[in-house]
């Protein structure tokens, strides 16, 4: 669904997004992570036709967005939650997705039938007819949200559409990504939230100008915690263990630090190794408290990517 090779923009002296090479399968939610100014809102807008790209190309539903005749056939494949979510204040709700609507060439009764799903679905429904003036910040990014959805897109991009929501708003947008992703949309969603970027996304890239990373979260949590390398396991004890219980670890136990009752042991495989020194522990007379497998979080990565990538 997207194809990018060598992406570049340059604005004057300063590249904002550098050689970004990447695709985005169909029905695949790809998760855009980096710091501020890493260039995420930037490829956003090239890739929806807004600015032009310095370099490279980019293929949009096979289109390439480097051919202005293109545009059109992009824009009614792709709907844009763009990071201002930019409406009209004087006209309504529904205004707003009518309006819009009409300018993607949806047809009167659709785009009725479209205009009341995404209400209704986004809560919004009951407020379709009070000026969007008069929105919160939470409604009016719901209502962006419908309306780059009105025209039935392939292809939805979003920029980070919950920062400045509350949790439960926050949380009615993830859940309606996951309600579009079911429905089989593809979606390109920019995001700080690492926690969001991993409950939504099937894959993610890390950028930071250039792309440091791409992957699934596992794939990448996996990747720092040493590919392949040990992986460490904690065991807490009821009470601070005895040598006896220490020795009953074996060849483990060479790899064991302790602090009070707690006990860090490097393993290969934990999750067969682990049943195997809760055996030995509780043989020699261990009270378990329990056991967990630490792993480096997806916050872990992006921090080391993001410090060590090479920026601007
Ligand atoms: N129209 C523009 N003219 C000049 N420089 C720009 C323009 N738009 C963006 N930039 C620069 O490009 C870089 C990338 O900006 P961009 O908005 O793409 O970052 P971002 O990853 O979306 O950041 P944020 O997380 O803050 O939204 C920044 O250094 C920004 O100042
Ligand atoms: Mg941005």
């Amino acid at each position: 669904m997207i194809e990018a090779n060598d992406l570049t923009k340059r604005f004057g002296g300063l590249t904002a997004v550098d050689s970004v090479s990447f695709s985005v399968g169909a029905g695949e939610v790809f998760g855009f992570l980096g710091p501020n100014g890493a260039g995420k809102t930037t490829t956003v807008r090239m890739l929806s036709c807004l600015i032009s790209k310095t370099s490279g190309d980019a293929k949009i539903g096979g289109y390439d967005i480097g051919d202005e005749s293109n545009h059109l056939k992009i824009r009614k494949l792709i709907g844009l939650v763009p990071d201002n979510v930019g409406l009209y204040d004087e006209l309504s709700a529904y205004e707003n997705l009518d309006f819009y609507g009409k300018l993607y060439d949806c047809a009167p009764a659709k785009r009725k039938e479209n205009i009341e799903r995404f209400l209704t679905m986004l809560g919004l429904w009951e407020k379709r007819d009070a000026a969007a003036g008069t929105f919160s910040k939470g409604m009016k990014q719901k209502l962006a949200i419908a309306r780059a959805l009105v025209h039935e897109p392939e292809l939805l991009f979003m920029d980070e559409p919950t920062a400045n929501l509350d949790p439960e708003s926050a949380k009615t947008v993830r859940d309606f990504i996951l309600e579009l992703k079911k429905e089989k949309k593809t979606i390109f969603l920019n995001t700080h939230n690492l926690d969001e970027a991993q409950r939504i996304c099937d894959r993610i890239g890390i950028l930071n100008t250039k792309l440091v990373a791409t992957g699934t979260p596992q794939e990448l949590e996996r990747a720092l915690s040493g590919g392949g390398g040990a992986r460490q396991t904690v065991v807490l004890l009821q009470e601070p263990p005895t040598d006896a219980m220490l020795a009953a670890l074996g060849p483990l136990s060479s790899s064991v630090k302790q602090e009070g009752n707690r006990l860090t042991i490097d393993l290969k495989d934990p999750e067969r190794e682990n049943s195997l020194v809760v055996d030995a522990l509780v043989k020699a007379g261990g009270h378990i408290q329990s056991v967990t497998i630490a792993s480096a979080s997806l916050e872990d990565v992006y921090l080391k990517l993001v410090r060590e990538g090479g920026g601007g």
